[in-house]
């Protein structure tokens, strides 16, 4: 009676089913693992937020495939006039614009090129469009990330239709660096496919990183859509409001543009009052970033001072959410998550939730409000001395 393509395994890995059985017998977890922004106790501007979606409550429904011209335009300003209002397509999510793209680039069967390790969503996401997600690899060099470039290519045939990029990455945090970023664009090019970059996390960038390429907005080289949304860049996940912004060689752009404004419309699927209220919304993202900056400094300084003496190291980053640490392989991944768990009641990632190749990795998110964070990182760093 199902698709094939939603038959999922139902079987739950042992993290997932310690941590319901602490949950379902009462029992303290420190949670490392916490991404929501609204349930970080950030400290965010909500009446702000409130009174522009009001005052976005009044007036006519206009549909509009693309979004709402004055939407559109902020955005256009948030990447810097790089690409016009007219290339930018409002959309519910990130999520809903890989689903967009996917149906307008692939047809069922075909590939997609996914950076690993990332974020583990777009197994569904390609999944659910009939696509096939091909992981290629990064490698970690001198405390750099750098992209595979020679196993990335060997990935590729006549049934590749994109390369997706994540930059900063999730979890690794790594911005990608401007030669790789002009290789792909080239092959690309060449090859007919399109260049997908999910830049949510693009406003946590470190200053002054030399070599590397902050925004591939506007790009022409290849067709290229770069990918954001109010989830990261305003912590407003609930307001259901993300876009793409398309650029390239002006036939292909013009085509890409005309088919996806069909398939825009076919769902209308972001709401007019989150859509008047961006321009606003967009204005307050500098106080809502600054809060979020000092979040972030203050948690990754106090995991660097809790790890010293111990056997972890913390990988720096360029950007994003989440601190990696390399541990010792002297247990499995999973045997450490779960130690944590359940000696220590401190819940954290194993690498292989983001697919990185070898262990032992554990990734934390750097959102847990303070004193949760120092407390769960107290206690995992006592653990990683004892070894
Ligand atoms: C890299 C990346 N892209 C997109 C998203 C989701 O964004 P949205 O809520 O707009 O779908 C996430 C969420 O964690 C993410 O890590």
């Amino acid at each position: 009676m199902f698709s094939q393509r939603t038959h999922w395994s139902q079987t739950h890995n042992a993290l997932t089913l310690a941590v319901a059985a602490r949950r379902a017998a009462g029992l303290p977890i420190l949670d490392l693992t916490a991404t929501n922004p609204t349930q970080v106790d950030l400290p965010l501007p909500m009446d702000d937020v409130a009174l522009a979606l009001f005052q976005g409550t009044t007036g006519i429904y206009d549909p509009q495939p693309f979004g709402l011209l004055e939407a559109r335009q902020a955005v256009a300003a948030y990447h810097q006039g790089k690409v016009p209002a007219e290339h930018i397509v409002l959309t519910a999510s990130t999520s809903e614009a890989y689903g967009l793209l996917f149906k307008l680039l692939c047809d069922p069967g075909d590939r997609v090129l996914v950076p690993a390790p990332s974020y583990p969503l777009f197994e569904y996401l390609a999944v659910l469009e009939s696509v096939q997600p091909v992981p290629y690899p990064s490698r970690l060099a001198n405390g750099e990330w750098h992209i595979d470039l020679e196993a990335l290519r060997d990935m590729l045939d006549e049934r590749t239709r994109a390369i997706l990029l994540v930059s900063p990455n999730n979890p690794t945090g790594a911005v990608v660096h401007s030669e790789e970023v002009l290789e792909l664009a080239q092959l690309c090019q060449e090859r007919g496919m399109a260049l997908v970059c999910d830049e949510v996390f693009a406003d946590t960038i470190a200053a002054g990183l030399y070599g590397r390429m902050a925004s591939l907005a506007g790009l022409t080289t290849c067709l290229t859509f770069v990918l954001s949304g109010l989830s990261k860049v305003c912590l407003l996940p609930q307001l259901k409001l993300g876009w793409m912004a398309a650029s390239g060689p002006a036939e292909l752009l013009a085509q890409a543009l005309a088919r996806l404004e069909i398939l825009a419309d076919t769902y209308l699927s972001v709401a007019t009052p989150v859509q008047r209220a961006l321009p606003r919304l967009l204005d307050l993202r500098h106080g809502i970033q600054a809060t979020l900056a000092q979040r972030l400094a203050t948690n990754r300084r106090v995991l660097q001072a809790a790890l010293v003496g111990t056997t972890a190291t913390l990988l720096p980053a360029d950007g994003g959410w989440s601190a990696v640490l390399r541990i010792p392989r002297t247990k499995s991944e999973e045997e450490w998550t779960l130690a944590l768990l359940e000696q220590d009641g401190v819940l954290v990632h194993p690498g292989w939730f983001f697919d990185f190749a070898t262990e032992a990795w554990l990734i934390l998110s750097l959102l847990p409000p303070q004193p949760e964070f120092a407390q769960g990182v107290e206690r995992l760093a006592a653990r990683l001395a004892d070894v």
